[in-house]
């Protein structure tokens, strides 16, 4: 009767779950993915090694004054000689899958006409058999922002519809090359990143695929959460606008079949119309949602008051603050905008619960920065304390939305390793493990310790 009695109470969340015991690997599923993640730009190097062409991302990075430490990603991580090491340190740590990117311009350098290079198929099957046999399951994204350059060149990359078809052939391509080997797929990550800073900001460079191997199929994006500023309908509503035009905006359409309305109610005729065909084409596309989280803002109207804050979310009328009242909303990091806010990651995914009728879930992306510019010495970065408390809260708190009936699949940490993070380039570190950039040596930190127990304790299930 105790018993019956306790769980009733856990369950109607008078006793919060933290408080009967430590949160352990197996208090989530026995099949729930437990992964680390990186992406092809970021990690590879060898940017012209095996007949690679550039991306769009090398082009850039090479441009004086682009990357905050004027770094660039020729070499990064090394991994496309060092892939076997690093599977070593994924079968270390205990997960089951790993989330990567496959670069388009290793596998097609040329686009669609110039064939393709088996040389990039052949490291792409290398590293999907090498995960296989340590029962690491590849988790594919098809586009981590890079696309080759040629595509800028000869039309002008996204901006031109016949990037579609590209993207298309590309992607069938790995289908068919991996797809007897892979079973997730993400076509996507982060696009509102790519439209947002690519075309919007202009701080970074300018689907529906059948699957016919039996595949799930997704789309990333990047999320933060909103809470009001103040207690007012107003700060209410426009965090329900930043939503819709930060994330919704790419999510709605794959889901309902057309753009948010919070959009629609603000933007109008300037906003495409989907044709009704077009609409049945693209209602639930989705297999499952893939969020990347790590941190939250309050928000404030801006659509009656007056805003002097710039930033993406204004195109909504809401501004997007770091304070209130003299306070931050979490902890803040290396990373600006970025403060440690474990209850976000709860409401993130009870907010997909609701607008997207519980659709299955994965964390895609959630970890903590680092960075080398604050003094930050190597015995400081091993011992990553505030990384293993980071992850620690946040998965609690992704426990707390499953428990709440969140159908969440899955979590990858980014970052498996220290990598090139875009524009603050290597100043910046995410890793589980760190990397000497010198001497390409991988060392774990405490997190990845943490990790690697934490997975541990499911050994126990079997
Ligand atoms: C978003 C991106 O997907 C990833 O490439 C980036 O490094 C991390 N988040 C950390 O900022």
């Amino acid at each position: 009767i105790l018993a019956i009695a306790i769980q009733l109470l856990v369950l109607l969340e008078f006793l919060p779950f933290s408080a009967c015991d430590d949160l352990r690997r197996s208090h989530f599923p026995v099949s729930f993915i437990f992964g680390t993640s990186t992406s092809s730009f970021q990690i590879e190097g060898a940017y012209l090694d095996d007949r690679k062409s550039l991306s769009n991302w090398d082009v850039f990075s090479h441009i004086p004054g682009r990357i905050e430490d004027g770094a660039n990603a020729d070499i990064a991580d090394d991994h496309y000689h060092l892939y076997l090491e690093d599977v070593k340190l994924m079968e270390y740590l205990g997960v089951n899958a790993y989330r990567f990117s496959i670069s388009w311009s290793r596998v097609l350098p040329r686009g669609r006409n110039g064939g393709i290079n088996s040389l990039g198929i052949a490291f792409y099957n290398k590293l999907i058999d090498a995960l296989l046999l340590k029962g690491i399951q590849p988790f594919i994204t098809l586009n981590h922002y890079d696309i080759p350059q040629e595509l800028e060149g000869q039309y002008g990359g996204w901006l031109d519809s016949q990037i579609q078809e590209d993207f298309g052939y590309f992607a069938d391509i790995c289908f068919k090359e991996f797809g007897d080997r892979v079973k997730y797929w993400t076509t996507f990550n982060e696009p509102n990143a790519v439209a947002t800073y690519g075309y919007m900001t202009g701080t970074y460079p300018p689907n529906r695929c059948s699957h016919p191997f039996g595949g799930s199929v997704g789309i990333v994006v990047g999320t933060d959460w909103f809470e009001p500023l103040r207690n007012i309908t107003a700060d209410y509503e426009a965090c329900r606008r930043a939503s819709a035009f930060y994330f919704a905006w790419f999510l709605d359409p794959f889901v309902r079949g057309d753009y948010p309305p919070e959009m629609r109610k603000i933007l109008g005729g300037r906003l495409p119309k989907f044709s009704t065909s077009e609409k049945k084409k693209l209602r639930n596309k989705l297999d499952f949602i893939g969020i990347n989280h790590y941190s939250s803002l309050y928000v404030k109207d801006c659509m009656f008051s007056t805003c002097d804050v710039v930033g993406p979310l204004l195109a909504g009328f809401a501004a997007p603050v770091r304070e209130k009242k003299g306070v931050p909303i979490g902890k803040p990091t290396a990373k600006p905008n970025f403060y440690v806010v474990p209850r976000g990651m709860k409401n993130i995914v009870m907010y997909m619960k609701r607008r997207y009728n519980n659709m299955p879930m994965i964390i895609t992306e959630n970890g903590y920065p680092q960075g080398s510019y604050h003094n930050t010495t190597l015995k400081e970065l091993l011992n990553d304390k505030e990384r293993v408390e980071y992850l620690q809260s946040y998965l609690s708190s992704l426990h707390e939305a499953m428990r709440q009936g969140a159908d969440v699949r899955g979590y990858f940490i980014w970052s498996l390793i220290d990598n090139f993070e875009w524009l603050y380039g290597y100043s910046m570190r995410f890793g589980l493990y760190h990397v000497d950039y010198e001497t390409q040596v991988r060392t774990p930190k405490l997190s990845a310790d943490w990790y690697r127990k934490f997975l541990g304790d499911a050994k126990l299930l079997i």
